[in-house]
Order: C-alpha cells, then sequence, then structure tokens
C-alpha cells in the first residue's frame, strides 16, 4: 500500500512556501553570481548521460528542502512497493511492474507468490526467435516470399511508445520497413495498406486488451483486405501475430495463439514498450538491440532503487516539477529535444506523464486543492524555436524546460551537428540570462540608431530572462542511453503521483469516452433523429446525419 500523505501538510513544504518567497526575488543570475559552484553542485552524471539542473530557480537550501518534502512524503518506500510488486495501483487492484520486464539483475519477482521472471524471460526467448526468423527470411509468408513490411496496429501505449523508440533508434534499422496504424479515422490504414503488399507484410495486433474500439476496427480491416487479396483463412497464421493479455481474445479474432506474444496485467499501457508490444521495435532494430534497450532501463532503475536522492536523476527531476508546479504556479512543462530522431519523445511523455498525472482524485478519494500533473509539450529543436518559443522567452507564462541532445550525432553531416548543439546551449543561457535595456540600448547604439528609435524600441527586445531549464547531454543515441534516458522519465512521474499523493497507473478520465463513444456509435447507423442528448450534441449528431 502507497503512503497517503497530503504534502500541503508536511513541514517540508510549509519551509518551502516560505522560502519560494526568498528565492522568487532572486534572479538565476543573481544566483550564478553568488555561487560559482552551481554548475559541479547542481549536475549529475550516470553512465554516459549527465543532467545539468543547475539553471533552475534553486539553491542549496531549496533543494534540502524538496528532499526533505520527498522524504516526508515517503517517496522511498513507496520506490519498494512498486520494485517488490505490492498493488499500488490500487484501484486497479494490480501490481506495476514494468521494471520486471527489464530486470536482468538474476533476482526474482515476485508477483502472487510466483516469480514472475521465467515467463518474462520465455516471452523475450519467443520474441527473439520470432524476429530472427523473420530476419533471416526463414518465416515466408503465403506465397513463399520473405516478409518485407511489418504493420503494428495498436492506440495509446499499444502505438507511441514502438513509434518513439523505432524512430528514436532508426540509425540501427534491419531491412524491414515499420508502419504503425492507430487512428481509427480509415484514413489511417487504408493509406498504409496502399504501401504494403499482402504476400510480404506481417501485421502485429498490438493491444492488451485485445478489446479497443480503434485496434479492432483496423485489425479486422486489415484481415478482410488481406483476404481480399486472396489469401485464404489459414493463411492468416503466417501474416498476423497478437500482442496481448487476452489469449480468448486473440482466438476469437482468429489468430493463431502461437502467433501470441504475452504480457501481463500488471504493465500498464502506458509503460508496455518493455513487454511483447515492443515486438515491432525488436523486428524494427534487431532483437540484441531490444534487449539492449531494456538493459539500458534496468541500469537506470537500479540507479532509481538505490541512489540518494540527491544524486537520483528521476527524483532531482521529480522535485523541480513540484517545485515549478506548485510553488511558481507554472502549468506546462516543455520537453525540447535537440535531435531530429527523437521527434517523438515529447508525444510520447504526453500519454507517459498526461495519462499518469492527470488526476484531481487523491489516494484517500478526495479532491485534491492543489495542481497536480502538468501539461507536457514540445517539439524538437530548432524547429521549436521558429514557432513557440517566443512564448517561453517573452510570454507571461513560466515554462520550465528539458532540453535534451546527444553530443555525438548518427549523422556527422559538415558543421550541422555543431550548429543544432549551438543553438541548444545559447538557447538555455539565453532563458537564464535574458537581455538587459542596458545591452539593448548599447546594441541599437552600435547599429547607429538615433536615441528617439531607440527609447520607442527598446522595451520590446528586452528579456527578463530567468527562464529555468534543464540540461540533458548524453553521449549518442544508442539503445542503451535511450533505454535510460526514457526509464528515467517513467520514474520522475511516478515520483511525482507520489508526491501529489494520487494514483498515477489507472486511466477512468479515458475509460469514459470509450463508453460513450460506444453508445452513440448505433444511434449514427440508424436513420431516426437523435433527442436522447443535450442540445447541443443532439444538433451536431443531427446535422452530421443530414450531411453524409
Ligand atoms: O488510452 C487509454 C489506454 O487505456 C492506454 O492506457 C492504453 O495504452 C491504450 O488505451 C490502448 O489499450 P489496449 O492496449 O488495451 O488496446
Amino acid at each position: 500500500m502507497l503512503p497517503k500523505i497530503d504534502f500541503t501538510t508536511t513541514q517540508a513544504y510549509k519551509y518551502l512556501a516560505d522560502y519560494y518567497i526568498k528565492i522568487n526575488e532572486k534572479s538565476l543570475k543573481d544566483l550564478f553570481t553568488e555561487d560559482s559552484g552551481r554548475f559541479e553542485k547542481f549536475s549529475v552524471t550516470f553512465n554516459d548521460i549527465l543532467l545539468d539542473y543547475s539553471k533552475n530557480r534553486i539553491d542549496d537550501q531549496s533543494i534540502a528542502l524538496l528532499i526533505q518534502l520527498a522524504k516526508e512524503c515517503q517517496v522511498d518506500k513507496a520506490i519498494e512497493a512498486m520494485f517488490q510488486g505490492e498493488k499500488i495501483n490500487e484501484t486497479e487492484g494490480r501490481q506495476v511492474l514494468h521494471t520486471a520486464l527489464r530486470n536482468f539483475s538474476g533476482e526474482p519477482v515476485i508477483v502472487d507468490g510466483e516469480d514472475v521472471m521465467p515467463n518474462v524471460k520465455a516471452v523475450l526467448a519467443h520474441m527473439k526467435d520470432f524476429t530472427n526468423r523473420i530476419l533471416s527470411g526463414e518465416w515466408k509468408g503465403y506465397t513463399g516470399k520473405e516478409i518485407t513490411d511489418v504493420v503494428n496496429i495498436g492506440i495509446g501505449g499499444s502505438d507511441l511508445g514502438p513509434v518513439m523508440v523505432t524512430e528514436a533508434l532508426k540509425a540501427y534499422k534491419t531491412r524491414l520497413n515499420l508502419h504503425f496504424v492507430s487512428n481509427v479515422d480509415g484514413t489511417h490504414i487504408a493509406e498504409t495498406l496502399k504501401k504494403v503488399d499482402p504476400e510480404t507484410t506481417l501485421f502485429l495486433i498490438a493491444s492488451k486488451t485485445f478489446t479497443t474500439q480503434e485496434t479492432m476496427a483496423n485489425a479486422t480491416s486489415a484481415k478482410d483486405w488481406f483476404l481480399e487479396s486472396g489469401a485464404a483463412q489459414a493463411d492468416v497464421a503466417k501474416h498476423f501475430a497478437a500482442l496481448s493479455t487476452n489469449e480468448k481474445g486473440v482466438a476469437a479474432f482468429g489468430i493463431d495463439t502461437q502467433n501470441m506474444f504475452e504480457f501481463w496485467d500488471w504493465v500498464g499501457g502506458r509503460y508496455s514498450l518493455w513487454s511483447a508490444i515492443g515486438l515491432s521495435i525488436a523486428l524494427g532494430i534487431g532483437y540484441d538491440n531490444f534487449e539492449a534497450l531494456l538493459k539500458g532501463a534496468h541500469q537506470a532503475d537500479v540507479h532509481f532503487r538505490t541512489a540518494a536522492f540527491e544524486e537520483n536523476i528521476p527524483v532531482i527531476l521529480a522535485l523541480l516539477g513540484v517545485w515549478y508546479n506548485n510553488f511558481f504556479e507554472a502549468e506546462s512543462h516543455a520537453i525540447l529535444p535537440y535531435d531530429q530522431y527523437l521527434h517523438r519523445f515529447a508525444a510520447y511523455f504526453q500519454q507517459g506523464d498526461m495519462e499518469s498525472n492527470g488526476k484531481y482524485v487523491d489516494r484517500s478519494g478526495q479532491r485534491v486543492d492543489y495542481q497536480t500533473g502538468p501539461i507536457i509539450w514540445g517539439e524538437p529543436g530548432t524547429n521549436g524555436q521558429h514557432a513557440f518559443y517566443q512564448l517561453i522567452h517573452q510570454g507571461t507564462k513560466l515554462i520550465p524546460c528539458d532540453f535534451i541532445a546527444p553530443a555525438i550525432s548518427h549523422n556527422p553531416i559538415g558543421r550541422h551537428h555543431a550548429m543544432l548543439l549551438s543553438n541548444f546551449f545559447a538557447q538555455t543561457e539565453a532563458l537564464m540570462n535574458g537581455k538587459t535595456e542596458e545591452e539593448v540600448v548599447a546594441e541599437f547604439q552600435q547599429a547607429g540608431k538615433s536615441a528617439e528609435e531607440i527609447e520607442k524600441l527598446k522595451a520590446f527586445k528586452v528579456f527578463e530572462g530567468n527562464r529555468p531549464t534543464n540540461s540533458i547531454l548524453f553521449k549518442k543515441i544508442t539503445p542503451e542511453s535511450l533505454g535510460a534516458l526514457i526509464a528515467f522519465y517513467e520514474h520522475k512521474i511516478f515520483v511525482q503521483g507520489i508526491i501529489w499523493n494520487i494514483f498515477s497507473f489507472d486511466q477512468w478520465g479515458v475509460e469514459l469516452g470509450k463508453q460513450l463513444a460506444n453508445k452513440i456509435l448505433p444511434e449514427l447507423e440508424n436513420e431516426e433523429s437523435i433527442t436522447s442528448h443535450d442540445a447541443s450534441t443532439n444538433g451536431l449528431i443531427n446535422q452530421y446525419k443530414a450531411w453524409r
């Protein structure tokens, strides 16, 4: 059981509320002037990953108090409860053990009195064998040709993780072409099917529950297309595999359960890329690279479980997020990767974070009277710089940002990577320092502007600065470093959920949408005028029916 502590009643919270007033008067520039050792003090290195959090509105005292907050909220107990397989997903009565999927410690992980590791290893062995047979060409399609294309059909956690990882690790691509279909909009499957050949395509139906409306609709359309192309029912076994916890559902759909890759209800959907849901990753980058991804995440797990909070990357990231969310009243958090391969990283953690911590009911069932999960957003640099950075620099909102970049590019073309990284460093520096009126005036004078012009324009060119950033600089995107990075963000989200006293591993808000759509669908399929809803919904449905 997780502790149920209202963090706003802790001693640390009270001290932090007072201390916030003090620190809010100081600028980041002042803090760096006062303490030249900030970089050494406020940075942590783990393997080839460096977190520099010195450009945050913190000093020794605020960090000490934030760590005290984590201790008073019993984050240490919560971490152990998760790793040891307690049913910390209380509203669904489940353990939270995505860490077991990447457990290479040799230690057992006990669920309901049984070690789950043999089953975890057996599924990994099945994935390895299958991946190698497909990649070697030993596995043939129904007309005897090798598989060339893989279409993963899934949504949410059964899509976003594999998409993000296979994009991030494209430098490790195998000979297979990967496609992902998620949206129930028929356009998504239709456009994908135009690109593939039924004789050489493998469909992976990725769904934890095997009941999700979007996935089942897309899977059925894919199967119909396959059969209409001339294949027989018996050929489905060579072209369809299922990644699921629901064996009955898989069999009922007509997929040979030999081609089912199992996982378990103690794996949350948005934490499932490490499970059989990762089969598209294994096919896309090779099984050994998939395993290296898991190993990188495992090392991050060991760090999270054992490092003191002062040195613990996910704990530090989480506490900084709480600092801005609950004291500085920041509403959102930007994730800004300076690497094109990481272009889906922010989108992935939109689900990871917002589906986990977008909750207003605390672990005691009471409505909270403080802010919980922030809005997560972001795009890769430098594109973001030419789109929304204006608001980060000169808007009225405080937006803490994570800048993420590899030091070595997989594509070292000319000066590109140095140019990219010069933007990374320049942006974090500018967000911190801003530009003073004196600097603006001096620049104008040098450019030969008149006193009158300077007076008119100077206010628009001043940057207040004092905008906080984390810099996550790592050596290179590899399966190991990516695995660790993802695990760090997962654990950050977990720690924040513990502090905010919410359940991070259910998603009842999403379930509502599923129920409502299922209720309305039959109303769209008859010819009657609809009156069962509010005036707006009735009006919209009836107009849709008139126009379709
Ligand atoms: O989006 C809600 C959700 O329940 C996610 O948590 C999950 O990843 C997704 O739906 C897909 O569910 P399934 O894998 O069961 O099809």
